[in-house]
């Protein structure tokens, strides 16, 4: 049987109603990186990164996965463990549309950690009516569980193995601009997997991708599947 890894990105959760990044209308277009996705952003304000961050969360809990997440599940479901999903998403709607085994390798909104003792803790368990919330444990700021700018993304060694494994890699609804997530559809191509693009806009790493499908992943992706896993 085929091993299959799936990267998504923004444009998955987009017609779940959560705002993009770098399409036009997208987040990166009223608000600056530098200030609310950056470590120095949060060290010189962290209650202005803090705001963004639990409205972020709020809106993350108050839509829906669609289809295209529901696709994903039933690939999970039918091909077990030759299926892995990394996600540069944090909203949480893979693992909402059922997603067991999901990789989030730029953090997550509904968690956060404390920069003095690293405790983990769920944001539900915490006071979020406070401007920046604290350690349990040590009494320290804690930060949003997010990968920013500058930083190492989460679990890249076993994604590297992942990928040199794999015989097919997908990515969908990403932008292919920001690194080292844009770069994964190359080394899946250098070790020998086929790689598959579904996406609105033409993704910068296109040179990389063997099979384009160009359109809405909630329509294009379903169908997608369903033929994958009806040939595995
Ligand atoms: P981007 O906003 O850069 O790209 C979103 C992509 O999704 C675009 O190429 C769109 O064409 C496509 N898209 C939009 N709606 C779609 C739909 N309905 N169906 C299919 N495709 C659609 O978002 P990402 O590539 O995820 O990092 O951005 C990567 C990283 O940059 C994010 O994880 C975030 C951001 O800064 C961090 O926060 C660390
Ligand atoms: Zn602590």
């Amino acid at each position: 049987m085929k091993k299959y890894v799936v990267l998504t990105g923004a444009g998955i959760s987009a017609e779940s109603g959560i705002r993009t990044f770098r399409d036009s209308g997208g987040l990166w277009e009223d608000h600056d990186v530098e200030q609310v996705a950056s470590p120095e952003g949060f060290q010189a304000d962290p209650k202005l990164v803090w705001q963004f961050y639990k409205d972020r969360y709020a809106q993350s809990l108050s839509v829906e996965p669609n289809i295209a997440h529901f696709a994903l599940k039933k690939m999970e479901d039918n091909l077990q463990d030759n299926f892995h999903l990394i996600t540069q998403n944090v909203d949480g709607l893979h693992s909402r549309a059922g997603s067991e085994r999901v990789i989030e390798m730029h953090g997550s909104l509904s968690t956060a950690f404390c920069c003095a003792c690293n405790a983990n803790y769920p944001l539900a368990e915490l006071d979020l009516s406070v401007a920046i919330p604290v350690c349990k444990k040590c009494g320290k700021s804690l930060r949003p569980d997010i990968v920013w700018f500058g930083e190492i993304p989460y679990y890249l060694y076993e994604i590297e193995q992942l990928l040199k494994d794999c015989d097919v890699f997908m990515v969908i609804g990403t932008s292919g601009s920001v690194y080292p997530a844009a770069g994964f559809v190359m080394t899946a191509k250098l070790f020998g997997a086929h790689t598959i693009a579904v996406n609105l806009d033409r993704p910068d790493n296109l040179g990389f991708i063997d099979e384009m499908h160009q359109g809405k992943c909630t329509e294009l992706l379903p169908p997608l599947v369903d033929k994958i896993l009806s040939r595995a």
